[in-house]
This record gives C-alpha cells, sequence and structure tokens, in this order.
C-alpha cells in the first residue's frame, strides 16, 4: 500500500513536471478555454435573477469563493442600472481577487457602459459576456487617443489610449463591443485610438466587435483566436506583436480615402508571432493595403478570404524600407473577390503554395492544443 501512494506521487509529480509551463506554474485542463467559459448556462441565468433581486445589491466575492472554492459557477453581474453586484465593468474586475486562479465570469447585462477598463496581469481566467449573437447591444466604450494628456501631465500614446486593456492570460469575451469613439481622421497625427489592447497570453475572442478608425485592435504580445468576430477601422486597425490566428471574421475598412488593415511587428525570422486570416470577409470601402511591414519581418497571412475590391492594388506596403522586401512575409492563399487579384500585388508578396499555407492554417500556430478545446 505505502510502496503504491508512493508510485502514485511520483505519476503526479511526473505529471505535473510535464505540464509545467516555463513560469513553473502547474497547468491543468482547468486552464484551457472551452466555450463553457465563453456563455452562461441555465443555472448561471438562474443565479443572475436570483442575485439581481437582491436587496442590498451587494455581493462579497471572496466570501463566495470560501463558501464553495470549487463552485463552476463564480459570476459577477454587471448591470448600468445598479441591479448587478457592480454598475461597471471595471468595479467588476476589481471584485476578482489577486492571483485569481479559477475561471470567474463577468456577465455584461445589456447597456452601453462609458468607461476605460484594465484588466491586470494579476487577475487571469476572466470572461467577459454579453448576450450571445448581441454584441452589438453590450457595449464598451471610451474615446481617448495618443496625443491626449494622462492625469499625470505625460501624453497619453498609443498604447495607453485604449478602452480596454487586457494584461492577464486566459482571458476570453464573447458577445460584447469594445470601441473607441474618436474618430480619427486618416492621416492625422496623434489620431491612434485604440478600442481594444490585448497584451496577455492565451485569449480567445467570440463573436465580439472591435471598433475604432486609426489603431483600433492592439493585438499586442500573446497567443489569441479572434473567432467571427467583427473588426473595424480605417488605417493600421489590426496592429501589434502577437501570434494569432483570425478566423472567419469581418473585417471591415471605414476609410473614405486610403488605409491599411493590418500591421504586424516582428523583429526576427525565429520569431513564431504572425497574424493569420482564415476565412475572413474583408469588405467595406476606400482603397486599402492589406498589410503593411512594421518591423523586418513582419508576418501576415490571408487565406481563404473574401475580399471586396476595396484594396490598394499593390495590397502591401515596406513601410518605406526596400530592405524588408525581401524579409517581410506577406503572404495570400486561395483568396476569392475583387480584392484577392494579386495582377498589381507588389512583387515580393506571396501567392501561397498550400504547402507554405499550411501552417497557418492550422490551430498548431497558436499552440491552441495546449489552450484551447472547442
Ligand atoms: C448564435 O448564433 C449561432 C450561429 O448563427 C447559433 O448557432 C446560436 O444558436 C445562436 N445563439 C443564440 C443564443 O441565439
Ligand atoms: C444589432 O445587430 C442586430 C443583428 O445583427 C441587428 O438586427 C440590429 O439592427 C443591430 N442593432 C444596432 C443598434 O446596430
Ligand atoms: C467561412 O465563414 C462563413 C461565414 O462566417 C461560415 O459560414 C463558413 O462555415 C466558414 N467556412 C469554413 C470552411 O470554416
Ligand atoms: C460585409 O460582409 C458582411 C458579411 O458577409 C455583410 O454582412 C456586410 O453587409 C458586408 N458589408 C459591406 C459594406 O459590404
Ligand atoms: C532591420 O533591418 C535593417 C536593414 O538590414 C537593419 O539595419 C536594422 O537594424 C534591422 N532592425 C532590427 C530591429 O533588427
Amino acid at each position: 500500500m505505502d510502496g503504491f501512494v508512493v508510485k502514485a506521487s511520483w505519476v503526479v509529480l511526473f505529471f505535473q513536471l510535464m505540464l509545467s509551463d516555463q513560469f513553473g506554474e502547474v497547468e491543468g485542463w482547468d486552464n484551457v478555454i472551452s466555450w463553457d467559459d465563453m456563455r452562461l448556462d441555465e443555472h448561471d441565468y438562474v443565479m443572475v435573477s436570483r442575485r439581481m433581486r437582491r436587496d442590498d445589491h451587494k455581493w462579497d466575492f471572496v466570501a463566495l469563493e470560501d463558501q464553495g472554492g470549487r463552485n463552476p459557477n463564480r459570476f459577477i453581474v454587471v448591470d448600468g442600472n445598479g441591479r448587478g453586484d457592480s454598475a461597471t465593468v471595471q468595479g467588476a474586475v476589481d471584485m476578482v481577487p489577486e492571483s485569481n486562479s479559477q475561471r470567474v465570469k463577468i456577465y455584461v447585462l445589456p447597456g452601453i457602459y462609458r468607461e476605460k477598463v484594465v484588466i491586470p496581469a494579476s487577475k487571469p481566467y476572466i470572461s467577459l459576456i454579453g448576450n450571445q449573437n448581441q454584441s452589438n447591444q453590450t457595449v464598451i466604450t471610451w474615446g481617448d487617443k495618443a496625443s491626449d494628456i494622462a492625469k499625470d501631465g505625460t501624453v497619453l500614446g498609443t498604447y495607453r489610449s485604449a478602452s480596454v486593456t487586457v494584461l492577464s492570460d486566459y482571458f476570453c469575451a464573447s458577445g460584447i463591443t469594445f470601441e473607441n469613439s474618436v474618430n480619427a481622421v486618416v492621416g492625422g497625427i496623434g489620431m491612434q485610438a485604440v478600442a481594444l489592447r490585448i497584451a496577455g497570453d492565451k485569449a480567445m475572442f467570440n463573436g465580439v466587435r472591435i471598433l475604432g478608425t486609426q489603431d483600433t485592435l492592439l493585438d499586442d504580445i500573446g497567443s489569441h483566436y479572434f473567432y467571427q468576430s467583427y473588426i473595424q477601422g480605417t488605417v493600421d486597425f489590426i496592429f501589434g506583436r502577437a501570434r494569432s490566428i483570425y478566423k472567419d471574421c469581418i473585417v471591415h475598412s471605414a476609410t473614405k480615402t486610403y488605409g491599411a488593415i493590418a500591421a504586424h511587428h516582428r523583429d526576427s525570422p525565429y520569431d513564431d508571432t504572425g497574424f493569420s486570416f482564415i476565412n475572413c470577409t474583408i469588405n467595406g470601402s476606400g482603397k486599402v493595403l492589406l498589410g503593411r511591414a512594421w518591423g523586418n519581418y513582419s508576418r501576415i497571412i490571408y487565406s481563404y478570404c473574401d475580399i471586396d475590391d476595396i484594396i490598394s492594388p499593390p495590397g502591401w506596403s515596406d513601410w518605406g524600407f526596400p530592405s524588408r522586401d525581401r524579409t517581410a512575409v506577406f503572404g495570400e492563399y486561395k483568396c476569392r473577390g475583387k480584392g484577392a487579384d494579386r495582377t498589381y500585388r507588389a512583387p515580393w508578396s506571396k501567392s501561397l503554395s498550400y504547402y507554405e499555407a499550411k501552417p497557418f492554417l492550422d490551430m498548431g500556430f497558436i499552440s491552441a492544443e495546449k489552450w484551447l478545446t472547442l
């Protein structure tokens, strides 16, 4: 019997070592993002209605955690009309304990939330959930731009202009609109206005809308999956250093003149980052570029996308650095629509073969097998 116990603990240790990542944190399957993390089930809805009938409007989140640490229905209700646990999204985030280690669902009732939200790195496993397929009814909006002055007197800059900033890992969102309400003039100085900045690792966005003009979505650092979402902007409206797949998304150009969809930043050929757009619809207005090389090894691939006649014929830009023509990885694979015509494309961009496109078509590109079960 003793021998068995020893062996069993060795087996556990072995698996912990096997699963532990570079930060020494043990990853169990609890850490994986699944569909359940992005919606409320019937039991959750019963809990929501119960909680919203409470008179004192108070709910001590930590106390609930103590009552049943394993309670899978840990969630916080946000209602702008004051009948939930918090009237603001930030208030709900503040209720999540530091070093949170279990999934917490923040259910945001329909409404317009005019606030700037920051989810700190110390609070992983947060879900932001609106009603499914009704993302346009639950809107988080703010209107800072890069040239604005912060409270401390410094210029805000692009990164700090974000309406919603996510710094934590294992974040997911569903049925929510993230908006920056600044209406930037194309080419305007200091008009960068980020709606969403995602700088946590392992995040999924399902059926969300991300709205802005210049620099809408700062897909900053980490591995991310955007699914059936709508992203709107004018210039570099999907930008950053992340490793992301955009699948079945609508990428909507709102420029009346010129602009660019994606600006990916990659400095080394050994960097595993890049933006892969798969089966997306690219439409809207203007004549935009598919991508611009921000950094020598910028990597952007469009596969199986439906591209309307809104693309500037060269399609791609080296950001004025001809040396990047040799190093940037810009590819198109089996796209359709008038905008997919490659006749006048920058000659250094590529029409990919299946074998070249394959690594970007596979969910393995974002190591999904380690953190997503869909
Ligand atoms: C949301 O839309 C999807 C796809 O159209 C559908 O399968 C699903 O049933 C919808 N969910 C709700 C709650 O309406
Ligand atoms: C929200 O989306 C629904 C379904 O896509 C649409 O019917 C409705 O008009 C939209 N509402 C607004 C305010 O955009
Ligand atoms: C491509 O996207 C469309 C629209 O979102 C969806 O209906 C279709 O199932 C997708 N096709 C594949 C092969 O994923
Ligand atoms: C863009 O594509 C989506 C999905 O097919 C469609 O609903 C929308 O009407 C299109 N918008 C424009 C301006 O063509
Ligand atoms: C990018 O390439 C140029 C030209 O080869 C080089 O001078 C520069 O140092 C590179 N930048 C980085 C960040 O590696």
